[in-house]
């Protein structure tokens, strides 16, 4: 059964801990993902950008292909099927297709429209059970074509949308999505703080989990991140393993142009991959 990221990253937030969202490109990816969550007895959540959405031919076919998933995996764990930097249609999108859980990204807009938007979606998501997350200073790096400098969140704005009662807030920190560049300064830490010191109990969340080295990680749980957001990680691994398989001359032995094969060693990474970051998040065994 899908749920709401509500109750897991309450608890996350209470148990000094943090749940990662994994993104999800197609089936490979969300049955090596919910298998390994399974396996570690970790709550997890599926991130959907509106981008990979379309490529696995709406949110309709994504809703279906991971109940479907989670009834035959037999997958007993809290899983939350996330929209990913919603816009304000896509939310609308995911929440009649039947996901459990929303992001509604506004940062880049005027700061009053993101407010009035996110406000609209946070009725919705209450009266249907679902989790909402917000964001409040964009997050650098691209994500689906948007471009940004690893800006770091107001905390006033962060209290304002907080206040509003979304379930999670992200808020820019100077992280990046995609590879940090070698001269990157690192996560703000006195910004989480202030942002910490508004917000109280909201659990945050931590975009451009790809590459953050492992004490800032646990840095950024210990000051209040609840959800860790991790996508090009899982793709450098699948591609990775794919290239090697193919260099080794693999796909061209017997059988080894099957697909499913052929996508087996990038299966694997990718379940290594969220199995190293459920270990350092501290999610295994929170199920
Ligand atoms: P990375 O691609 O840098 O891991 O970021 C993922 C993310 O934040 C998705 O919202």
């Amino acid at each position: 059964m899908l749920v709401s990221a509500k109750e897991m990253l309450n608890k996350a937030r209470d148990g000094k801990y943090a749940v990662g969202q994994f993104n999800i490109n197609n089936l490979e990816w969300t049955k090596a993902i919910l298998l390994t969550a399974q396996e570690l007895n970790s709550p997890v959540i599926l991130g959907v950008s509106e981008g990979a959405g379309k490529y696995m031919c709406g949110f309709n076919t994504v809703v279906g292909m991971t109940k479907g998933m989670i009834e035959t995996l037999k997958i007993t764990v809290p899983v939350a099927l996330h929209l990913d930097h919603g816009t304000f249609e896509g939310a609308k999108a995911c929440i009649n297709a039947g996901f459990s859980s929303i992001m509604f990204d506004g940062s880049h807009l005027p700061f009053e429209e993101n407010f009035a938007k996110t406000t609209a979606l946070v009725n919705t998501c209450d009266v249907l059970g679902l989790s909402l997350e917000a964001e409040v200073g964009a997050i650098g790096g691209e994500e689906d074509g948007v471009i940004g400098q690893g800006e770091c969140a107001d905390p006033d704005e962060c209290k304002k949308i907080a206040d509003l009662g979304v379930t999670m807030l992200a808020a820019g920190i100077g992280n990046i999505h995609g590879k940090y560049p070698a001269n990157w300064p690192g996560l703000s830490f006195s910004t989480l703080e202030a942002i910490k010191a508004k917000v109280g109990d909201m659990p945050l969340v931590l975009h451009g989990g790809t590459g953050i080295p492992a004490d800032q990680i646990k840095k950024a749980i210990s000051l209040g991140v609840a959800k860790i957001n991790v996508n090009t990680e899982c793709q450098l691994a699948f591609q990775e393993a794919t290239r090697k398989y193919i260099e080794e001359g693999k796909d061209q032995q017997g059988k080894g142009f099957d697909p499913r094969k052929l996508l087996a060693p990038g299966f694997e990474a990718i379940k290594a991959t969220v199995k190293e970051k459920m270990e350092l998040f501290g999610s295994v065994g929170k199920a």
